[in-house]
């Protein structure tokens, strides 16, 4: 391997610049092409970071991936593109970084998981939130039992996302695999299996589309095979950016609103702890896995996780039909565009993963999608769609 971990950036928009900015000020790594198919994006990406002017760009990605120079790639583009691009990444023997969400069904994240394991290849992805100082709080403080056995969760995000991406490929299925739940939401799901190590067992969900092609507004209820209780609300139709994470125990409780944590543990005063942890970044960490100097933080299970609860949604018990506007429909008519409709056989084996994790750092993923069984499985009880707007 060469002195630097040289990069191809695949998708050049809004997220990839802060990819830029971080691997730009890490020394061992080194962005040697650019891929986009917008010209202009290219181009606005030559303008503003100097130090890649000189650098090749391509079009198609297959192009970019035959270069020699080559050691790993960061995926920035919309959510459909993320499976074909990590498969044909891996099969040229690269590392690969992925924006979230990792890809659009379980069948393709087993796949790309089963791929990176036979590559022998870093599959990381880029959940901020597992390098955020108030998250890893959180989760370090859950596991040190301070506010007791996890007993309730909620967890809540919202921004204007109806107006501010109407026209844009997040409303577009074919290229989104899912709306806001899939998107932001996929945040949400990753960080309240995360921080507590909990298994879902049951789920529910009302999602509103508020008149766009894909899920906007959805509220979901989970109940874990603790015996704990969750919910999800993301709203895409909200005037601005808000996040707020609550998780309840048997002897306190700790709320994080918009970066702020405060902890209440039972007989004591509300408190905002002043020690949290130095932060990092999931490309510090992707450079640091490849190196082979530090264990992957963000693995591709986090983003199985996510997918299996978002397809568990979809497992209605009617068959695969909802009640829309009074009349049935086909539930992939409203939900599931892109997915294969395979359905989850068990969601433990990724808590067991943690757990393994936790003993082995190095643990092979595989082994945890072997046997699965659907006993332990909790099968969506109810699930119902209600449209506010046509
Ligand atoms: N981690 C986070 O908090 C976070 C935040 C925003 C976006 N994201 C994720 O980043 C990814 C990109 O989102 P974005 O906001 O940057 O979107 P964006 O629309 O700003 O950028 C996507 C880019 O991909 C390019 N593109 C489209 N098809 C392509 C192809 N076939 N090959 C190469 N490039 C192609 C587009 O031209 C565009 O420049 C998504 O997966 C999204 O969910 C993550």
């Amino acid at each position: 391997m060469a002195d630097k971990i040289r990069i191809a950036l695949i998708g050049c928009g809004g997220i990839a610049r802060g990819h830029v900015k971080r691997l730009l000020e890490i020394p061992e790594a080194e962005i040697v092409s650019l891929v986009d198919t917008d010209p202009n994006c290219l181009a606005s990406y030559k303008e503003n970071f100097p130090e890649l002017k000189d650098i090749p760009v391509f079009s198609d990605y297959r192009d970019a991936l035959g270069a020699d120079n080559l050691d790993a790639v960061h995926i920035n583009t919309p959510h459909t593109l993320h499976f074909p691009q990590i498969m044909d990444s891996l099969d040229r023997g690269l590392h690969v970084l992925t924006e979230k969400p990792l890809v659009c069904s379980v069948k393709e994240a087993k796949e790309v998981i089963a791929a990176a394991e036979k590559a022998g290849k870093v599959l990381l992805i880029s959940y901020q939130r597992h390098y955020a100082p108030d998250y890893v709080y959180i989760k370090n403080e859950i596991e040190k039992g301070t506010i007791g056995q996890v007993t309730a969760i909620a967890a809540l995000q919202g921004q204007d996302w109806l107006r501010g991406q109407k026209g844009k490929w997040r409303q577009d299925p074919a290229l989104s695999g899912g709306g806001q739940l899939n998107d932001s939401g996929s945040h949400l799901l990753d960080i309240m299996l995360w921080t507590t190590g909990l298994a879902i067992d049951k789920v529910n969900a009302y999602i509103d589309n508020r008149g766009a092609d894909v899920d906007i507004n959805s509220a979901v209820s989970i109940q874990f095979t603790s015996g704990a209780i969750g919910t999800i609300t993301v709203i895409g139709d909200q005037p601005g950016w808000w996040e707020d994470y609550t998780v309840w125990g048997t002897e306190g409780a700790i709320f994080l609103r918009n970066g702020k944590v405060t902890f209440w543990v039972r007989g004591q005063e509300p408190y905002e702890p002043t020690d949290l942890p130095a932060g990092s970044n999931p490309d510090q960490n992707f450079i640091d896995v490849v190196l082979g100097r530090d264990t992957n933080k963000t693995p591709a299970i986090c983003g199985l996780r996510g997918i299996e609860l978002w397809v568990e949604l979809e497992d209605a018990p009617s068959g695969g039909q909802v009640e829309q506007l009074g009349k049935t429909v086909e539930l992939a008519e409203v939900l599931d565009v892109s997915r294969d409709g395979e359905h989850v056989t068990t969601l433990n084996p990724s808590r067991d993963y943690y757990s393994a994790v936790a003993a082995d750092p190095n643990a092979p993923l595989q082994s945890f999608f072997e046997g699965e069984t659907t006993s332990e499985v909790g099968r969506t009880e109810g699930f119902s769609r209600d449209l506010w707007s046509a």
